[in-house]
């Protein structure tokens, strides 16, 4: 007898078992409650079977069904907790929403340049080298043959810092301390922010990028510069890019030249020149400096500014707009 009563305890617990994977609602819990726990529910009726059975045994049975209620009565607090749960992320994740947008970083446009410029001349076997920013007057101007009346060491143009140290006003400092380090042949390029006392405006910005060339050894000529920053210039701006070289002058070269760029506006069917660096044979007063010996070496160099070349190539009329971390405006590049 009591073997059979337990036989059907087990159905009981299988139904239920089956019945409860069954419920997706509140509703349908409540049902599956009444439908065992409830006043004729499966569970309350079995409780009935303990009058059939000897005294004896009614401990056995009781100790039965009291698990089983306890199984059932568990089950259903947890399916209960489950369908709370599952309301809860119903209200949490709306699927309806517009989905979040990442922000991925980009490098800056003027690092872009840079890397262009680096891959080009790197390409034909410059190294990289780095100077400082905070100089003192004699790799900024003396060295470089910068008399010491010269106009760009005037106050108005150098950030002059204490302990006779200055920012230094552009990258050619590091043509010295390259020279110094070591002996020719050399071909650097250092790039590197540089500093003038300038006021802001669309072209002016007191802090700004160059990059300095420099090529030393027994052979250069101003055909090989010609020919260097022709192919430079085509490979950044097209290949039918035209440049020209101007006669200028830096305390530094002789001769010296500016290169301008031919700047097309096709649509107008107009155009100008627009400069885009400096250059010249190294005067041999800095070879002097240095203890090169002038008669054994020769060299070039050039300075461009970043800013500038990024300005041209993007079409950017503002030089503020580099430094003002306008996510608007980096996004573009
Ligand atoms: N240092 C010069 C400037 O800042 C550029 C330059 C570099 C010119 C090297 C000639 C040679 O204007």
């Amino acid at each position: 007898m009591i073997s059979e009563i337990i036989k059907e305890l087990d159905n009981i617990k299988a139904k239920f078992e089956a019945d409860s994977r069954e419920v997706d609602n509140e509703k349908d819990l409540e049902n599956l409650r009444i439908k065992y726990m409830g006043r004729k529910g499966s569970v309350t009726e079995a409780f009935q079977f303990m009058g059939k059975l000897p005294n004896d045994q009614k401990p056995i049975l009781g100790q039965k069904l009291n698990v089983l209620k306890k199984e059932i009565q568990d089950r259903l607090d947890y399916v209960k907790q489950e369908l709370d749960n599952q309301t809860q992320a119903d209200i949490d994740i709306d699927v309806t929403l517009p989905g979040q947008t990442y922000f991925v970083g980009k490098i800056h446009p003027i690092m872009q340049i840079l890397e262009e410029i680096k891959d080009f001349f790197t390409g034909l076997g410059f190294t990289v080298e780095v100077g400082r920013e905070a100089e003192n007057d004699f790799y900024n101007f003396e060295a470089l043959n910068i008399p010491p009346d010269h106009p760009s060491r005037d106050m108005q143009d150098t950030f002059y810092l204490p302990d006779d140290l200055l920012l230094r006003t552009h990258t050619s400092p590091v043509q010295i301390r390259t020279m110094e380090k070591q002996q020719p042949p050399i071909r650097m390029l250092a790039p590197g922010r540089c500093f003038r006392k300038d006021t802001p405006d669309a072209t002016h910005s007191p802090m700004f990028h160059q990059v300095e060339g420099l090529v030393v050894d027994e052979h250069t000529s101003f055909a090989e510069l010609k020919g260097i920053l022709l192919a430079f210039a085509r490979t950044m701006f097209g290949p039918e890019t035209k440049i020209r070289f101007r006669p200028s002058f830096f305390p530094f070269t002789e001769p010296s030249a500016e290169v301008d760029i031919w700047w097309e506006d096709k649509n107008k069917g107009t155009g100008k020149w627009l400069e885009i660096l400096g250059c010249g044979m190294v005067d041999p007063a800095v070879f002097e400096a240095i203890n090169y010996d002038p008669e054994k070496y020769s060299g070039y160099a050039f300075g461009m500014g970043i800013e500038r070349i990024a300005m041209l190539k993007y079409k950017i009329s503002d030089i503020r707009t580099f430094y003002n971390n306008d996510i608007r405006f980096l996004n573009q590049f």
